[in-house]
């Protein structure tokens, strides 16, 4: 399909648009890239100029739903069970379970989910070691279509391209080339769709006792990333560790979350002296 003329001043506004509404940021060197997802969106509704896709977009009634539904296809979801398994490990072996073998009830939010494996992966860890029934896990995306994907619990077999042995047959299996994760644990989740942009939605999770928030921070800008994490860590409970993918440090963000080592895994922790 033909690609429709992305102007510079087009190009502009429109993702500034889509940076407002979900966060992701494009550079002027992604104009091209930019120019062809959202041509053949405009081309299938019907639109000869983005300029008047972009008005459609901003200003008519149908228009979120149409951006959402672009935000949508432009969005990256790469994710797989056990990715960067060891900062999880870490999190389960020494923060939670200890805390679930001294009586507590904890709370656990996987914040940008894609298609479930990571939250999933931390429920096989719990499961592992007794304590999944007294941890609520709350996972969520922007993208309903990979929420969709994530409440049948079927992947493709590149999800599973990290999976320790012991999983398969136990919590997760393999028909007719299909993973499939067990009902339980994707009963254990809940499920739910929350845009990171949104400190009012975040405000509205209540607390959590360690949220994670990997992989996505690097489609933000600074200013929006340190917006979203001075917002997830309004809702760490004090003393709640947040865990970021491998490459988003936070430390020139001067956060006030203090950046904490264990076992070779770093945690951003609330200070418990916090309000
Ligand atoms: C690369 S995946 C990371 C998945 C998982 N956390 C991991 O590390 O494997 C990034 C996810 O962030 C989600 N995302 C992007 N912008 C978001 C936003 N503004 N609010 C919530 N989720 C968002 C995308 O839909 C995508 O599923």
């Amino acid at each position: 399909m033909a690609s429709l003329a992305l102007t510079p001043p087009v190009f502009v506004i429109l993702a500034a648009l889509i940076e407002q509404r979900a966060g992701l940021h494009y550079a002027p060197e992604d104009r091209e890239l930019l120019a062809d997802k959202v041509s053949s969106r405009a081309l299938e509704a019907g639109f000869e100029s983005l300029l008047d896709y972009y008005y459609f977009l901003r200003y008519d009634p149908a228009g979120p739903a149409a951006l959402d539904a672009l935000i949508d296809a432009l969005l990256v979801h790469e994710t797989y069970f056990f990715r960067d398994r060891l900062p999880l490990e870490v999190l389960v072996e020494e923060i939670l379970v200890p805390r679930v073998r001294a009586g507590q009830r904890l709370r656990v939010w996987c914040a940008a989910c894609s298609t479930g494996e990571e939250p999933l992966t931390l429920a096989m860890m719990l499961a592992d070691r007794g304590a999944l029934e007294h941890v609520r896990l709350v996972a969520s995306d922007l993208s309903q279509r990979v929420l969709d994907r994530a409440r049948r619990g079927e992947y493709n077999l590149r999800s599973m391209r990290a999976l320790p042995a012991g999983i398969e047959g136990r919590y997760l299996d393999v028909v007719e080339g299909r993973p499939r994760v067990r009902a339980e644990l994707v009963a254990a989740v809940d499920w739910r769709r929350v845009n990171l942009v949104d400190a009012a939605a975040i405000s509205e999770m209540g607390r959590f006792d360690a949220i994670l928030c990997r992989n996505v921070l690097i489609y933000f800008q600074d200013d929006m990333a340190r917006r979203v994490v001075d917002s997830l860590a309004q809702a760490l409970a004090p003393g709640a560790p947040l865990l970021v993918g491998t490459s988003e440090s936070l430390m020139r963000f001067g956060t006030a979350l203090v950046c904490e080592e264990l076992r070779g895994a770093f945690f951003y922790v609330r200070p418990k002296e916090s309000p």
